[in-house]
């Protein structure tokens, strides 16, 4: 409570508490589960008072979330975006209202970087590069073409578009691999084994030697589709994957993921800091990268203690 005591007056802008709005995307995977639980706890530890609304990966949802953290006049808002065209009109809301936004996640595609103060999230091009580089030392040896199959993420989502962008430019002028089935999957368990079975339903010409999964989820639903076609996963079928969830290296442990690329979701502390600094005057740089890595089987079974989702 603030205190009244007249000769001793408090200034109520120095105790009230940071009131952030954060627009999440949805709740499409394992990834996602995570990195709401890192905001809503690092918001509690940091003393800001977190309003949170669920999108449920519609960008019209979010539009709507966001209308109701200027009306409620809150301090700052932070949006996780689904996709990273069609931004700029509600950006100029906010920004008509004197509310400094932060970017999460994935990027916004806006030529006006004024509309927001900073973008926090993995890079994504660089994660899709890590997979082929794997993949090309990985298959080596193997004689003939390689078939890939790719698994990808939500359409028109920064995460899908930079990893297949990274993926594709590292193996370009490599003729043995060739990626010769390619499908959105929405980032979700059921979408990769529903997909997956499709890949496995064509001639098997097509099938792959390799599956490039834009994410965990997506990829252990393909492992459930690849046993049931009679094939072995991370043997017949090389698996490399994105995230790196506790399930991911589970999987890597038993064999059938081969490789998994790390996308720290994680962001809780970071985005309760740059809201801190932004709030306290200070000028931050407009785009953090969290540091991650890649994952192989040797180096699963040491490192699973480690996860934390
Ligand atoms: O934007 C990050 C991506 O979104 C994660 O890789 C994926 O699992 C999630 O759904």
């Amino acid at each position: 409570p603030v205190e009244t005591d007249l000769q001793h007056p408090v200034d109520p802008a120095v105790t009230k508490p940071i009131v952030l709005g954060f627009s999440q995307l949805g709740s499409e995977s394992t990834w996602r589960e995570a990195n709401t639980s890192s905001i809503k706890e690092a918001a509690d530890e940091a003393g800001i008072i977190l309003i949170m609304k669920n999108a449920e990966q519609d960008q019209k949802k979010q539009f709507d979330a966001i209308r109701s953290f200027i009306r409620s006049d809150v301090d700052i808002i932070a949006i996780a975006p689904v996709v990273q065209t069609g931004w700029k009109p509600i950006l100029q809301e906010i920004k008509q209202a004197g509310i400094p936004v932060i970017i999460l996640d994935r990027s916004v595609n806006v030529e006006d970087s004024s509309l927001y103060i900073t973008f926090i999230g993995s890079d994504f091009y660089e994660e899709g590069v890590k997979a082929a580089k794997y993949m090309i030392d990985k298959m080596r040896h193997h004689p003939g073409v390689i078939n890939i199959a790719e698994l990808q993420g939500t359409v028109g989502s920064t995460p899908s578009i930079d990893r297949g962008l990274g993926f594709r430019e590292t193996i370009q002028g490599k003729s043995n691999f060739r990626i010769t089935q390619t499908k959105p999957a929405d980032f979700t368990k059921s979408g990769g084994r529903e997909i997956m079975r499709e890949f496995l339903r064509q001639p098997k010409e097509k099938w792959p030697q390799v599956l490039y999964s834009h994410n965990d989820d997506m990829a252990i639903g393909a492992v459930e589709a690849i046993e049931e076609a009679g094939l072995r996963p991370g043997t017949d079928v090389v698996i490399i994957s994105v995230d790196g969830t506790r399930r991911a290296f589970e999987q890597m442990a038993s064999g059938n993921f081969n490789a998994v690329v790390e996308c720290n979701p994680l962001l809780g502390p970071l985005l309760m800091q740059a809201t801190k600094e932004i709030m306290s005057g200070r000028t931050l740089p407009k785009r953090m990268v969290p540091p991650e890595d890649i994952f192989t089987q040797e180096l699963a079974a040491m490192e699973i203690e480690n996860r934390k989702y």
